[in-house]
């Protein structure tokens, strides 16, 4: 672990976990152990968008002027969470494997067009000191979704003591 706040480069390690954690998936010969790593990549995955969208894409939107090219990543987030919901239901195996791959196809071509198009736009528009600052504002989002996730969590828990 560093300790780089520079945004371009914790979200490009973050998209190497979530692509390390398909490749696990092929490697992996039961389908139980497929599933646990696939539970991973979904939780990674949530966190990960929605703190990208709300503070680094965003922030792009509202300065750049290149609205087509973030909305177009913000409907493959809304693609790939409604497909991981649809994987968690799928009870047909071989299905539930073909799924998998689509999934990892979709994830692998989103995080290139990030990569190249909109860091490339980020890169123009922001200094260094920009940058940093942006990754501290996605780090900061991606904590209170955590607590606020661990708190409904909680709640929960609270209730299902009680009844
Ligand atoms: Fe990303
Ligand atoms: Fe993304």
């Amino acid at each position: 672990m560093t300790n780089n706040k520079n945004i371009l480069e914790i979200l490009q390690n973050e998209h190497t976990q979530v692509l390390d954690l398909f490749s696990q998936i092929e490697k992996e010969k039961t389908l139980e152990k497929k599933q646990e790593i696939f539970k991973k990549i979904k939780t990674e995955l949530d966190k990960h968008n929605h703190a990208e969208e709300r503070t680094f894409y965003k922030k792009i939107k509202e300065e750049s002027g290149q609205k087509l090219l973030i909305t177009v990543g913000q409907e493959e987030h809304e693609l790939a969470e409604r497909f991981m919901d649809e994987l968690e239901n799928e009870s047909d195996e071989v299905k539930w494997l073909a799924k998998i791959q689509i999934l990892k196809t979709l994830v692998e071509d989103h995080v290139s067009d990030e990569e190249e198009d909109i860091f490339e736009v980020a890169k123009q528009i922001y200094n260094v000191k920009e940058l940093e600052m942006i990754g501290e504002e996605f780090l900061a989002e991606k904590k209170n979704i955590m607590e606020s996730k661990g708190f409904v969590g909680a709640l929960q828990n609270m209730f299902k003591r009680k009844t």
